[in-house]
């Protein structure tokens, strides 16, 4: 969809009554015929116009669609989000975020798509991704770090997520289970994967790409751990575009904080969320199996985990089954 018709939808969502289409394509310096394409083009997007020879055009109703069309009112951000690209269908918004971020796009810009076909998860694993309910989202960062602390971002984008899910439908027991799941009822609420390419001391770009279980009510139960939904565990549908602006709002909030502060800064509440201090877990990591309790997390965003023989390790990738909470 190009400015036009944006600018077209813009006024109409600003009219509560009807426009004309002479009033809108003196504003805008189209023909009334053009203005006619355009509102013919946002119907085909899902929106309801009303049309009538005597009054012009009416919007009734704007679709539940998480696009830049929907999103960008409701958002006040200065970097993440100034650019949206919205897709009714990829493959995988990380992919098509890492290309652009290959070909060097800016800082900031968001992929957000209505359809993955082959959504990403971690460890290899594909992310269901069924179209109309969901929010599959990924945000190109150049972090000015090294790679070695480029990893806390996973940390910050899980706090930020908590936040944002918080902020549009509070009341919900929501935990973090490492590195970056969100967990409610012991059952998944949301993922983030990252990808991401360095050089020797420097990071090029990372994506943070997050995927949140909105308003699906059908789960992929091969999974191990279960999956569950917004809709799911309120009964009630949450809107895709106030949810994504959120996510992007509190993302950019705890970028920034994260830039001048440091990892410290999130400790206390990754802690109060954690859905695994203290437990003992074995964690599959790319080492093999590891058993011990967990005390926090490390400076690098890492799991520490005390082995039984009393050791401390730093465990940087894994998944994390929890075999007791004694
Ligand atoms: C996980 O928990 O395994 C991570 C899931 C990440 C899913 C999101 S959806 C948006 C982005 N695009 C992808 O292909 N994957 C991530």
């Amino acid at each position: 969809m190009n400015e036009i018709t944006s600018h077209i939808l813009e006024l109409l969502r600003l009219e509560e009554t009807h426009l004309s289409g002479q009033q809108i394509s003196d504003e805008l310096g189209i023909s009334r015929t053009a203005v006619w394409k355009h509102v013919r083009q946002l119907r085909n997007a899902g929106y309801y116009i009303e049309a009538s020879p005597r009054c012009g055009y009416r919007l009734r109703f704007s679709p539940d669609l998480p696009s830049g069309m929907e999103i960008r009112p409701l958002l006040h951000t200065d970097i993440i989000g100034k650019r949206i690209i919205f897709h009714t269908e990829v493959d995988s918004t990380n992919e098509v975020a890492m290309e652009l971020a290959q070909e060097g796009e800016s800082e900031g810009t968001v992929i957000i798509a209505d359809y993955q076909s082959a959504g990403r998860g971690r460890l290899d694993r594909s992310w269901h991704s069924p179209s109309g309910m969901n929010l599959y989202v990924s945000v190109i960062l150049r972090p000015p770090v090294t790679p070695f602390d480029a990893p806390q971002m996973s940390i910050v984008s899980v706090v930020a997520a908590v936040r944002a899910i918080t902020r549009v439908v509070p009341g919900l027991d929501l935990g973090i289970k490492w590195p970056n799941d969100i967990i409610t009822g012991g059952k998944k609420l949301s993922g983030i994967l990252f990808d991401m390419k360095t050089d020797m001391d420097r990071v090029d770009y990372l994506i943070a790409g997050i995927g949140i279980n909105v308003n699906m009510v059908q789960m992929d139960n091969s999974l191990d751990l279960k999956a569950t939904s917004l809709k799911l565990e309120t009964g009630k549908e949450t809107s895709r575009p106030q949810l994504a602006a959120a996510l992007l709002e509190e993302l950019e909030k705890a970028y920034m904080h994260w830039l001048a502060k440091g990892l410290s800064v999130f400790l206390t509440f990754w802690e109060q969320k954690s859905v695994l201090i203290g437990r003992i877990v074995e964690v599959d990591a790319p080492a093999g199996r590891l058993c011990g309790r967990v005390k926090g997390l490390s400076c690098t965003g890492g799991l520490n985990l005390e082995l039984d023989d009393g050791q401390s390790l730093e465990v940087l990738a894994g998944d994390v089954h929890i075999t007791s909470i004694s």
